[in-house]
């Protein structure tokens, strides 16, 4: 009988990725999804049949319970957050909610119905941002810049607690920046992939952005998510850092995402104030070192191929809408 996981999150990028990775190996692989009044999963469309979906919300403890309860899963993955760093000085109330009392709720329900399942808590290189150190390692300590980062300190904080106290196998993978073709538009690899695509297309004439030198350790969110699996499978939980070991200010993604469709970015790109943050973090950059040597993970896609799979798949989804 092969392995029961619960993934929280199951509609947002790393959720689609951890579900095909868990479906290959053989899991039974169960959904969370939160009421809404459509359903758009266009990230999990194709896995229907294959997935069991269940509905339950991270500000409500009752039904995290019950999903746990009936469920009776091996491993949780919790990938469910507010994630967009912005929404966090928007929603700075309902971000701690989700994205750090969440946290604790999943926590709840796993010590109560079977402390012997495996939790794994997304955490985040947010969490450095002012940095303490370069690169950042599982000993950094921690400086956030904004009400997301510090949510995500709270949830590294008591997952490592409830380890500590009820002795749970729960671990915090502290991840780096990762993208792909799934990521949400608003994040700036996306809006970058999009926004090239769309000049190039003729669909645009310029892109907006915000900070330019801002630099960070992109990986491919594929990648990323053999990591989260792999701390689940060790002896005992500890936590990670997962990164290339390599960074990028904005302004390289941009000027090889135009390269990608040969066109020089500096005629379209324009700095616009408001997408400037109030608080930045200026350098991320990981040092995957422990990863490597513990979980035998590495990072397999390089950074230039991030960006010419993400130019690509958006240049042709939005070819498909272009009338010849
Ligand atoms: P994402 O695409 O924004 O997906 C977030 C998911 O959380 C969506 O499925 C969303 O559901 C769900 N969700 C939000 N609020 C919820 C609630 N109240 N109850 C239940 N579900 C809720 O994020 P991602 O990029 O896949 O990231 C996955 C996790 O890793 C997040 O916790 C993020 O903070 C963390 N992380 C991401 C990165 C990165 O670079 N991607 C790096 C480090 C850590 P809806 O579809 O209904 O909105
Ligand atoms: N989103 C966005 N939009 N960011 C911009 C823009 C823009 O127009 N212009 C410049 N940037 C800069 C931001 O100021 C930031 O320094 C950098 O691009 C990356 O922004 P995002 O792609 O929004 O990601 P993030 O680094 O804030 O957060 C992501 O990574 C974290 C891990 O470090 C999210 O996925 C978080 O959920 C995740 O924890």
């Amino acid at each position: 009988m092969g392995k029961t996981a619960v993934i929280t999150g199951i509609t947002g990028q790393d959720g689609s990725y951890l579900a095909e990775l868990l479906l290959d190996k053989g899991y039974r692989v169960v959904g969370v999804t939160r009421r809404t009044s459509t359903q758009v999963n266009e990230r999990i469309n194709h896995l229907e049949g294959k997935l069991e979906l269940v509905s339950a919300d991270l500000l409500d403890q009752s039904s995290l319970t019950t999903v746990i309860r009936d469920t009776r899963p091996d491993e949780v993955y919790n990938l469910a957050a507010q994630s967009f760093v912005p929404a966090s000085w928007a929603q700075p109330v309902l971000t701690g909610e989700f994205t750090a009392l969440g946290v604790t709720r999943v926590l709840e329900a796993i010590r109560s119905v079977d402390p012997g399942i495996r939790m794994y808590q997304a955490s985040s290189s947010e969490m450095f941002g002012l940095v303490r150190e370069v690169p950042q390692r599982e000993s950094t300590p921690f400086h956030p810049r904004s009400p997301y980062g510090v949510a995500k300190v709270y949830g590294h904080w008591i997952t490592v607690n409830y380890r500590e106290s009820y002795d749970l196998f729960a671990v915090s993978g502290i991840l780096f920046n990762h993208e792909s073709e799934r990521r949400g538009l608003e994040f700036v690899t996306r809006k970058i992939t999009d926004g090239v695509a769309r000049i190039k297309l003729g669909l645009a004439a310029e892109l907006r952005l915000g900070n330019l030198d801002a630099q960070r350790d992109w990986g491919f969110a594929g990648d990323y998510v053999r990591a989260m699996w792999l701390m689940l499978q060790q002896p005992a939980p500890q936590d990670y850092v997962i990164a290339t070991g390599r960074t990028h200010a904005v302004r390289d993604f941009v000027r090889l995402a135009f390269e990608c469709v040969d066109l020089r970015w500096e005629p379209y790109v324009v700095v616009d104030p408001r997408f400037v943050r109030p608080a930045e973090v200026d350098l991320l950059i990981g040092d995957p070192a422990k990863a490597k040597a513990q979980l035998g993970w590495e990072p397999e896609t390089t950074f230039e191929q991030l960006v010419e799979r993400m130019v690509r798949a958006d240049l042709e989804r939005l070819s498909r809408t272009v009338t010849v």
